[in-house]
């Protein structure tokens, strides 16, 4: 695949171990809800380098000191519905009191078209840093569409978070949105030919609910 400015791929040994365990078929639904949360916030940590801080007076034990701290309200957390539910708690680890948005996505299963059903969004989205979650890029339609959505609401700092990403998808957000910065944990071979990615996990929703 071609390298992309705006696309990051994690690729970290224990991130790998993680997506290792999250792939196995046996894996049930506990353990894998708690793997895409963890694996959330340590992608969460790579790439938020740049969030809003601000400096503030501190008194250690033994002084005063200036120290620097993350200012409250600079981040939106917004999960495409459902799977990208699974990945809210893994970034509120790190931003307790972020706002949380949701947009309803789901894929017709003939078409591959991403078809809205939901958007509810934080007032004042406009002005934050918004991460936009979802476990598996395939296409690339529901992130793209969701994106254009975040963008008419006029959200001008958008980051994409995934799991996993197909080549296919990574370049159709990637060349159609390329002022969002894309962060994929570990990016696959390719998609079959329902549009899944392989090797991939499967149904990332229906595992993290149970719902097959
Ligand atoms: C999955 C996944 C993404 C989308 C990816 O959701 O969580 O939202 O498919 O595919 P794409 O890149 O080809 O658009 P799905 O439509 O299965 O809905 P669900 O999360 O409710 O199960
Ligand atoms: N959505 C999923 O949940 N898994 C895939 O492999 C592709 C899209």
């Amino acid at each position: 695949m071609k390298n992309y400015k705006n696309v990051t791929v994690l690729d970290h040994p224990l991130i790998r171990h993680k997506i290792a365990i999250l792939r196995d078929k046996n894996t049930g639904t506990k353990q894998f809800r708690e793997l895409v949360e963890e694996i959330t916030t340590l992608m969460a940590f790579e790439s938020f380098k740049e969030v809003p801080t601000k400096t503030v007076n501190v008194t250690t034990p033994l002084e005063k000191c200036e120290q620097e701290m993350v200012v409250e309200g600079s981040v939106a957390i917004v999960p495409i519905l459902r799977a990208g539910l699974g990945m809210v708690s893994g970034v509120h680890t790190l931003f307790p009191t972020a706002k949380v948005g949701h947009i309803g996505m789901y894929r017709n299963e003939e078409t591959l078209e991403p078809q809205e059903y939901y958007c509810k969004l934080p007032d004042g989205i406009e002005k934050m840093q918004v991460v936009l979650l979802d476990p598996m890029l395939a296409t690339g339609g529901s992130a793209c569409d969701a994106i254009a959505l975040l963008k008419k609401r006029g959200c001008k700092s958008i980051k994409l978070m995934n799991v996993i990403g197909a080549p296919e998808g990574v370049k159709k957000v990637a060349e159609a949105h390329p002022d969002v910065n894309v962060y994929i944990a570990t990016l696959d071979r390719c998609l079959n030919e329902n549009g899944y990615i392989l090797p991939g996990l499967g149904d990332a929703g229906d595992r993290l609910f149970g719902t097959k």
